[in-house]
């Protein structure tokens, strides 16, 4: 396979991303002995020759470069423009992606950017990854680049053949049927999603929210201190059922202004009795929805990044959206659901890991001796910990300072990536498969070690 890097970021060789970059390289060359990896300069704004020559001879385009300000650099918007103004014909047929690295302060915004423009311009797009600067140095960080590039390289292939895949190993699918009322355009959509999963050799379960006595979450707050729900109705056997031993959920529903409707959002407010610790599984999840009369296309733009915030919370990566009724799409879609599962890519909490987890860190804080448990929970991921400035600290007020900061800064990249050897290990998954989620999640919400329970 061909794979050709654009590098948008305008630190050309001081650059953090492109470290990241160079330890995909060496993998893809030296360990996973393959073809060509073309890394080339791409932050001038302007489609060079070079640029032309590599997106013409490649299978795979990844756009990689960091997050400015919220979003994309400038010189890489400039560069996605020209591309698909000028030199669309070469570039339709490629799969693309785009890796960047950031400080985790908002890269949702890059990311959709890209998603977005690769979208309406239709294009092959591949989800992209987001990685915090310093996280190639850890071994988790790693091991989510390679999920995430085996992953960009089994879509790559699947474009190529469209072949259906087959799952690796035996894994549960739950089709969760979110509607009010019972609507026939879906329920025969959840039938050919329970055809295809199962022909690629998932077992499949359906759900259906409407079914269930699901009680209002009250606030009642009983269950900040017990964390255990007032009420005996239905949530808790249906939560278990969506849970337990799933690797992927598929929902179903219709838009309502860009979230999903009463029912759902019923169900996930009774989730406050497991405290604000997330759901510590790796469920991989996709929303098909059918729009009514009220909705645009606005609605959908806004619904996957809407997915992320009020489903971010239950660890779950890949989160993709698809209109009902565009057939293919749908297809395509429960397959890179099975790439996804196969690629072992379920540690990434999507784009907004961070956000939505320093979120909850400050509720948590704020609740400290009500609910000692979620603080706790919180505190050993670290996210209360500060680094305090040390009264050695030099300004760099020249350039010459700066320029030997982002030197030493690469130190660690360079000494780290270049003697490392082997490829990274892979967390075995489903680790908890059998065991109640939420006895798991009451754990962690009590801050006890979930390892040992
Ligand atoms: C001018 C400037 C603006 C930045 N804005 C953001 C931002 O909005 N959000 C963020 O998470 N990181 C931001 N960063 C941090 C960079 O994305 C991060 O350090 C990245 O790893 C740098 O990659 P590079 O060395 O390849 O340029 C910014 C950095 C600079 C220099």
């Amino acid at each position: 396979m061909k794979i050709c890097v654009l590098n948008c970021s305008p630190k050309n060789d001081l650059s953090i991303t492109l470290q990241t970059v160079f330890y995909l390289q060496k993998w893809f060359q030296e360990k996973l002995g393959e073809d060509e990896f073309d890394i080339i300069p791409a932050f001038s704004g302007i489609v060079t020759d070079n640029i032309k020559e590599a997106i013409q001879k490649a299978d795979l385009i990844i756009m990689s470069g960091a997050v400015f300000h919220f979003d994309v650099h400038s010189s890489m918007s400039e560069l996605l423009d020209i591309l698909c103004d000028n030199y669309y014909d070469i570039l339709k047929a490629k799969p693309i992606t785009f890796l960047s690295t950031s400080g985790m302060l908002g890269d949702t915004m890059a990311h959709n950017r890209f998603e977005m423009w690769a979208r309406r311009n239709d294009l092959m797009y591949i989800n992209s990854l987001s990685l915090e600067s310093s996280e190639i140095l850890s071994p988790t960080g790693r091991e989510e680049l390679f999920c995430w590039f085996k992953y960009t390289k089994a879509i790559t292939e699947y474009y190529k053949n469209k072949k259906m895949p087959q799952a690796k190993s035996h894994g549960r699918v739950v089709l969760l049927d979110t509607c009010e009322k019972e609507n026939e355009t879906i329920l025969s959509e959840i039938r050919s999603a329970k055809q295809r999963f199962e022909a690629s050799g998932f077992e499949t379960k359906i759900i259906t929210l409407r079914e269930k006595n699901i009680r209002h979450c009250t606030g009642c707050q009983c269950c900040f201190s017990n964390r255990t729900c007032v009420f005996n109705d239905d949530w808790k056997k249906t939560f278990e059922e969506l849970y337990l031993d799933t690797d992927m959920i598929v929902y179903f529903g219709g838009l309502h202004y860009a979230t999903l409707g009463n029912c759902y959002k019923t169900f996930l407010e009774r989730h406050a009795c497991l405290g604000r610790s997330g759901i510590e599984d790796e469920v991989i999840k996709s929303y098909f929805f059918i729009l009514d009369e009220k909705s645009d296309r606005e609605d959908i733009s806004a619904f996957k990044i809407n997915c992320e915030t009020f489903d971010g919370l239950n660890c779950s990566y890949l989160s993709d959206i698809c209109e009902i009724g565009n057939n293919e799409k749908m297809l395509e879609l429960y397959d890179k659901m099975t790439i996804a599962y196969n690629s072992d890519i379920m540690p990434q909490n999507g784009f907004l890991k961070n956000g939505i987890r320093t979120g909850f860190a400050r509720v948590a804080a704020t609740v400290k001796n009500r609910c000692p448990g979620d603080y706790s929970y919180f505190k050993n991921l670290g996210c209360y910990d500060t680094i305090q400035a040390s009264p050695q600290v030099q300004w760099l007020d020249n350039a010459e300072d700066a320029q030997k900061d982002r030197e030493a800064r690469l130190i660690p990249y360079k000494m780290t990536l270049l003697h490392l050897a082997e490829l990274p290990m892979i967390t075995e998954r489903r680790k908890y498969k059998s065991i109640s989620v939420i006895e798991r999640q009451k754990a962690a919400a009590r801050g006890t070690d979930i390892y040992n329970h």
